[in-house]
């Protein structure tokens, strides 16, 4: 089941100037900032009350945010929803005809398991589906 959207993310060119101008926007400094091997890029995380901002700057050229830049220019890049089990819903979008983006879950930022759906089947949204990984310590 969806519950809710987790974050937005923004492709930036730079982190640092993207954070100055979201701590000017939001009137709130960035709570986390995290490098993400598997997509090769640098994240930080604001948040006011429950909804997140989640920018994104490619370390590598190779990076799927370097290529979005490269074709789109700075913008919103993906909208993220909060799912309680991930397997089961991509399971159930798989069957409702949706493409995958990875066929096993990842790890992504934020302490969180990622799937993404191909924006050419949802009207060029890129989507995320994200289930925060249990904390057993
Ligand atoms: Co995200």
């Amino acid at each position: 089941m969806l519950t809710n959207v987790e974050h937005i993310g923004i492709a930036v060119r730079s982190l640092t100037d993207a954070n100055e101008l979201f701590t000017k926007l939001l009137n709130e400094t960035p709570y986390k900032a995290e490098f993400v091997e598997s997509e090769y890029v640098t994240t930080s995380f604001f948040k006011i009350n429950e909804t997140k901002i989640e920018l994104l700057e490619a370390t590598d050229p190779s990076s799927p945010i370097a290529k979005f830049i490269e074709k789109k220019g700075e913008g919103i890049h993906h909208i993220a929803f909060e799912v309680d089990d991930i397997l089961a819903e991509m399971e159930r979008l798989k069957g409702e005809g949706f493409t995958l983006l990875n066929e096993t879950p990842k790890r992504g930022a934020d302490n969180k398991l990622v799937c993404f759906l191909h924006p050419k089947g949802t009207s060029g949204v890129l989507v995320e589906l994200c289930q925060t990984i249990p904390d057993y310590s």
